[in-house]
């Protein structure tokens, strides 16, 4: 990609995240319409689709050459990683949002032939901007993140969901319970996006999840990618862009070691 397009790019996307990181904020004044989708956990607010309508016409006016994947499906349908593709999570994290108006993030990763461009993770409540660019390294607003050193488990801590803890049809729940034991102590915020730019920026050591979506890992993978931590699925496979996948994302070192549980 041309030097020029992609700081347009990087233009554009951070002041529609901003922009749309002001509406979530706004929306807190009125009330939501709150409806579920694949079953009673699974919910979206008129924001979660608002959202992503107001990304996908910016980009098609701004850049119509580009491809979106929205989790709302307002986007394009994408066969395959060719081109500029767009994978936005309008709000990652949306129960937060409803619940506790925290701990919800904006999450967009931009991809050029399959290959990561350009993450944004925002934590809207925190008003704190996770970026990263393709070699340029990750900043967490104006501060450029370290890489990430090597840990132990036993001076890590683990961002874990409890569903995965106990018997599950996805993972050894047994595994799972050896990691939460040998650890420092684990953590669970409900949004896969902060979760992933907690591991980039240093603040958890490892994040392990049994199942995400494009739109909730594409930013974070950028991200992790700058900052040299590792993510591939919980069995150490590469992670496929345009699928659903089991993740682990830690720092080096640490990954390996929860591998070596997970696998054997
Ligand atoms: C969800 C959050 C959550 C993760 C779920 C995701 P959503 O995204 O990232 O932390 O455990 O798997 O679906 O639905 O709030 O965008
Ligand atoms: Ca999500
Ligand atoms: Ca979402």
């Amino acid at each position: 990609m041309e030097k020029e397009t992609c700081i347009k790019i990087e233009e554009a996307a951070k002041a529609w995240t901003a922009e749309a990181a002001e509406m979530l904020q706004k929306s807190f004044e009125d009330t939501l319409t709150i409806t579920y989708k694949s079953h009673i956990a699974d919910l979206v607010t008129n924001m979660d689709k608002n959202i992503e309508k107001f990304f996908i016409e910016k980009i098609q006016k701004v850049f119509p050459d580009h491809k979106v994947l929205g989790e709302e499906g307002y986007g394009d349908e994408i066969q395959d990683t060719s081109g500029i593709i767009w994978i936005i999570d309008p709000i990652d994290g949306t129960t937060n949002f409803i619940h506790q108006q925290s701990n919800f993030a904006i999450s967009i990763g931009i991809y050029e032939d399959g290959k990561g461009i350009m993450g944004l993770i925002y934590d809207v409540g925190n008003q704190n901007l996770y970026f990263a660019k393709d070699g340029k390294g990750a900043f967490l607003n104006d501060y450029k993140l370290p890489k990430l050193d090597k840990t132990t488990l036993s001076e890590a801590v683990i961002g874990v969901n409890a569903t995965w803890v106990g018997p599950n049809k996805r993972i050894n729940h047994e595994n799972v319970q050896e990691i939460v034991r040998k650890s420092r102590g684990t953590r669970s915020y409900g949004s896969a996006a902060i979760e992933l730019a907690y591991v980039a920026s240093g603040k958890l050591d490892a994040y392990m999840t049994m199942r995400l979506s494009p739109w909730d890992f594409a930013a974070g993978l950028i991200l992790l990618n700058e900052v040299g931590g590792i993510a591939t699925n919980t069995d150490g496979k590469p992670i496929q862009l345009l699928k659903q996948n089991s993740i682990l994302a830690a720092r080096p070192g640490l990954h390996e070691e929860i591998l070596n549980v997970l696998v054997r």
